[in-house]
């Protein structure tokens, strides 16, 4: 069976954990669905993972309409949610063009990062019948602004506006909502007030999914990986598809995030 919106909030309702994970191609969209993973990002993190940029910034709409089209061919039945890149949402007439284009491909939901500003945009993207994931906290398309990828909500007014910007994409209509690297007590206090499902990265157990890239999730790393990373590799049967399946039965259990994949 296909997982759609409505399965999400069913989910949800229910007080079940679901899982997102990062796909860009045709073979790990097909292994991922296949493990049971509900959603599929199409994440411009593939300017860092696939093209090696040190940010996200370069990534085009070409390329993730390319991606989309391949994670589409593979996908078992998952929810495809793709990214707008950087600056194809700086204005509404564009940012209707930018989804167009991104649901053609395949996208099932589209995925912006930014605040209240983005209301509008959410408000006609949802009324032509454009379902949005609203990406708050360390929206790393920011990276610049915020001098690099730091913990957000951390202070009083910081904190404020990300519970007011919460409200304010729910309010507009968004579908569902995508927390990453804020503190937990923070995500906790969020979940009390929005009524859509949220998924989180970084940002503690409170939420009712996880997303993880898959590239960090399978240990394939250049880098040190993030606090908020598990190596799910090594918690399988070291294939891929098993590693996939024990970061499905992690969520689901809520054995991850465990308290140090989080932040105060
Ligand atoms: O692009 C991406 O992979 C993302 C996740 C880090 C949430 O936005």
């Amino acid at each position: 069976m296909a997982i759609t919106l409505s399965t999400l909030n069913k989910l949800k309702q229910e007080g079940s954990k679901f899982t997102c994970l990062t796909a860009y191609d045709s073979t790990f969209a097909h292994l991922a669905s296949n493990a049971g993973v509900e959603v599929l990002l199409v994440g411009d993190s593939l300017g860092n993972v696939l093209q090696g940029h040190d940010s996200t910034v370069p990534v085009t709409l070409q390329d993730m309409i390319y991606h989309t089209e391949c994670v589409k061919r593979g996908n078992q039945g998952a929810l495809i949610m793709s990214d707008l890149p950087f600056m194809t949402y700086a204005t509404e007439e564009q940012t209707l063009e930018s989804c167009a284009a991104l649901m053609r491909a395949g996208a099932h939901v589209v995925k912006m990062e930014g605040g209240e500003w983005l209301a509008g945009s959410v408000k006609k993207l949802t009324e032509r019948g454009v379902p949005v994931c609203i990406h708050l906290g360390l929206t790393p398309q920011s990276v610049n602004k915020f001098g690099g990828y730091k913990v957000q909500g951390r202070d009083p007014a910081e904190r404020e506006a990300l519970i007011r910007d919460s409200l304010a994409a729910e309010q507009a209509g968004a579908a569902i909502l995508l927390f990453e690297c804020i503190p937990s007590d923070l995500m906790e206090e969020i979940m009390s007030k929005v009524s859509i499902p949220v998924i989180g990265i970084g940002a503690g157990p409170a939420s009712d999914a996880q997303v993880l890239v898959m590239h960090d999730m399978l240990g394939a790393t250049t880098r040190k990986p993030a606090k908020f990373v598990k190596n799910f590799m090594a918690a399988g049967d070291g294939t891929i598809q098993g590693a996939f399946s024990a970061y499905v039965a992690a969520v689901k259990d809520g054995s991850f995030p465990a308290a140090e994949h989080g932040f105060d």
